[in-house]
């Protein structure tokens, strides 16, 4: 137990600590974010994959709190009474006082509890919640930031329904109040300054200053200790929102974040140091066979390359089997997301493939939501014509079939040449005649209202680019006419997902890809890339490429990530499957199943320091975020199939390139032996 616990502790900056069960039936644990049941960015990913291994721990006692939406709701939320009568009577009292609240399970993993808020159906409190604000904390709101006001409307309702609880609860069970992001960190305010006697936790996923920073173009981490907050939040137009942050992470009792980089960042930016690190978990899914997420890259792969068959008709001049696959998605933020240098290279790669004379085509997604007013009609029109192409051939393939048949059963080999007939040969020309095209494939899948400035098309129009692109400025969805795939299909069908953000908290893209057993690019800015730095002797051997953009100007970084993405379209079909394999080999460490212990251990000390007669905790003196010692996943042990290190000396090697027979099964067992369990190396106890 002890040695667990200590091994567990001595990594990603957990303190000393004595892994203890908390007593939940005598504790209620609320998690509070705008993104529960309402997708926004990754941390709709946080709250929903976390949620099973919570409730795992804590059954009923552990609900989430949110915002209502009527759409949200009926898709995603299965209504019901509240189990437990405090909670049943806070939300009445709420509701004989005007406001609208909808409890009910949340169609997840793990069927969590959750109380949503109808924010619009409040709005009227809002002026007399404004001066209550003020009152309490002297900030101000302007009129016109909706997003601020909404988050006061929503922290006014959690702040008023914790207060209801608390007083139906009086000392027992006690309760942890456990906060995300600016946007709910008002509540946390309102319940400080009211003295509601709960458990404190905000955790940040990014800081307000820091992703308006760097999307402004900022030499940010090199002056990190040099900006003059107030006035840089002020110059911004969110000095309000940006008050509502800080003062939700000085009145909590226990602040985190996502990662060591943003702790550093927020130590400047909103001058706390952050007592833990959380660094964000994954709900991996094993597969009882190794091949088995091969074979779902083959079937996704299959289904997009139905839709480039489509998208690209009449230009279609490239070999698909020989067409790789990659992709960049996330909240559109052009810079800080790294598009700029995404595009840029993919020009210089473009360039290296002609001088090398590849015969590899590389196709590249950008899936990133923007302003739009639907599907464009030429990307439909494309899918229209594939979906033509398609009816045509099985018709005539139909047809051929039954004529042979017949020929076959009379003893007869049909003459080839006279088996079709002119009507087929009309029907056939006709289809063809269909896909002509006096136009370039369209770069975009959806009509965009602001493509005139849209900074992706104006980079891809400025560069010239001429590899294939498609722009779909929405997330994906497998009811969509255009492109029926949901995330992840579509990310296990590509082959190389690109993130090089400059600023990522952490990053959940490359992280989904790890998992999905799909090699990623991230950069050694992003929290993901750094843990992974620090868990991995060589990721690049594991398909994790991290770029540096810390210590290497702009254009060297674009050179390193051109490298990569070259050095990828040159490995064979063989060590992509190698690849694959050891990428997916590292899901463990991206498991909640350990990364929730940082959780846990939050909520440890939180109780500790809220209500320290009943909760204890030992060691807490000890810093908190300490080097990282410990557990490393060593490389791995037979040929490298990263393609830097092991480009044959002739370029083509086709021979091999259809081989899957590769032996990973041989190899993963050897890698087993070498990895062991991650968080359980290395730091056995002494004597
Ligand atoms: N995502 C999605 N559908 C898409 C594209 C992306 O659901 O079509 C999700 C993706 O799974 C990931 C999240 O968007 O969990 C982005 O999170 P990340 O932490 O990478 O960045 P954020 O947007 O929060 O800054
Ligand atoms: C998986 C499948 C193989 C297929 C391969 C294609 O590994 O199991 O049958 O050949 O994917 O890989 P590629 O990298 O060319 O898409
Ligand atoms: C934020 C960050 C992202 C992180 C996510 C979840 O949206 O931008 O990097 O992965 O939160 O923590």
């Amino acid at each position: 137990r002890l040695s667990r616990s200590l091994s567990i502790s001595s990594l990603s900056g957990l303190p000393l600590w004595k892994e203890e069960s908390l007593p939940v039936q005598d504790l209620l644990l609320f998690e509070v974010s705008w993104e529960v049941t309402n997708k926004v960015g990754g941390i709709y990913t946080v709250i929903q994959t976390k949620a099973k291994i919570t409730v795992d721990e804590w059954g009923e006692n552990y609900i989430m709190m949110g915002p209502y939406y009527e759409h949200n709701f009926k898709t995603q939320v299965e209504k019901c009474e509240p189990p437990n009568q405090a909670i049943k009577a806070a939300m009445d009292s709420l509701i004989n006082n005007g406001s609208q609240v909808h409890f009910g399970r949340w169609l997840i993993e793990g069927s969590p509890y959750v109380i949503l808020f109808d924010i619009g159906a409040a709005a009227w409190n809002l002026d007399r919640w404004k001066g209550d604000l003020w009152n309490a904390c002297s900030i101000g709101l302007p009129y016109h930031d909706r997003e601020a006001n909404d988050s006061l409307i929503f922290g006014s309702l959690v702040a008023w329904f914790f207060k209801e609880l608390t007083d139906q609860l009086q000392d027992k069970p006690n309760v942890i109040a456990h906060f995300h992001e600016w946007q709910a960190g008002t509540g946390l305010l309102l319940s400080h300054f009211r003295k509601i006697p709960l458990a404190t936790i905000f955790t940040t996923h990014a800081t307000l200053l820091g992703r308006y920073l760097c999307a402004g173009n900022a030499d940010f981490y090199n002056n990190l200790d040099k900006f003059n907050i107030d006035r840089e939040a002020g110059e911004r137009q969110i000095y309000h929102r940006y008050c509502l942050e800080r003062a939700a992470v000085h009145c909590a009792h226990v602040f985190t974040t996502v990662s060591q980089i943003t702790a550093v960042e927020a130590n400047h930016m909103l001058h706390r140091q952050p007592d833990v690190v959380t660094p964000n978990g994954l709900n991996v899914r094993k597969f009882s066979a190794m091949h088995e997420f091969q074979n779902l890259h083959s079937m996704n792969k299959a289904k997009i390359q139905e839709f480039v068959r489509g998208h690209f008709y009449g230009h279609l001049d490239f070999d698909l089997e020989k067409t790789l696959f990659f992709f960049i998605a996330g909240r559109y933020e052009f810079s800080n997301k790294g598009a700029d240098l995404f595009l840029e290279s993919l020009s210089r790669l473009n360039y290296l493939l002609r001088v090398h004379k590849s015969d590899v085509t590389v196709v590249v997604f950008f899936i990133m939501p923007a302003k739009t007013n639907n599907f464009n009609v030429e990307s439909l029109k494309g899918q229209a014509v594939r979906k033509q192409l398609w009816d045509t051939a099985q018709f005539v393939k139909e047809k051929f079939g039954k004529r042979l048949y017949e020929s076959l059963l009379r003893g007869e080999i049909p003459d080839m040449s006279k088996i079709l007939d002119r009507d087929d040969f009309t029907i056939m020309k006709r289809a063809i005649y269909g896909t002509q095209r006096h136009s370039l494939p369209p770069v975009t899948t959806h009509n965009m209202l602001d493509d005139s400035t849209d900074p992706i098309l104006m980079k891809v129009c400025s560069l010239l680019c001429l590899m294939p692109i498609v722009f779909h400025p929405e997330f994906l969805s497998s009811t969509s006419p255009l492109l029926p795939m949901d995330y992840e299909e579509f990310v296990r069908g590509c082959h190389l997902g690109v993130f090089p953000s400059y600023y990522e908290p952490w990053g959940y893209t490359p992280g989904e890809c790890t998992v999905m057993g799909i090699p990623s690019v991230t950069t050694n800015l992003s929290g993901f890339g750094c843990f992974m730095e620090e868990h991995v002797s060589d990721p690049s051997e594991y398909g994790i490429y991290i770029v540096d953009r810390r210590f290497r100007s702009a254009d060297e970084s674009c050179n390193q990530l051109t490298q990569f993405m070259f050095s990828f379209c040159q490995q064979s079909r063989r060590q992509r499957i190698i690849q694959r394999n050891r990428t997916e080999r590292l899901s463990d460490l991206l498991d909640w199943r350990y990364l929730g212990r940082f959780y846990m251990y939050a909520r440890h000390l939180a109780l500790s320091r809220s209500f320290p007669s009943e909760f204890k905790m030992d060691h807490l003196n000890i810093a908190p975020v300490s080097p990282t010692q410990g557990f490393r996943y060593p490389r791995p042990s037979s040929v490298p199939p990263s393609p830097s290190a092991s480009l044959h000396s002739t370029p083509h090697h086709s021979d091999e390139e259809d081989d899957d027979t590769y032996d990973e099964e041989e190899e993963a067992e050897r890698d087993r032996q070498n990895i062991k369990a991650p968080f359980t190396l290395g730091a056995e106890p002494e004597g």
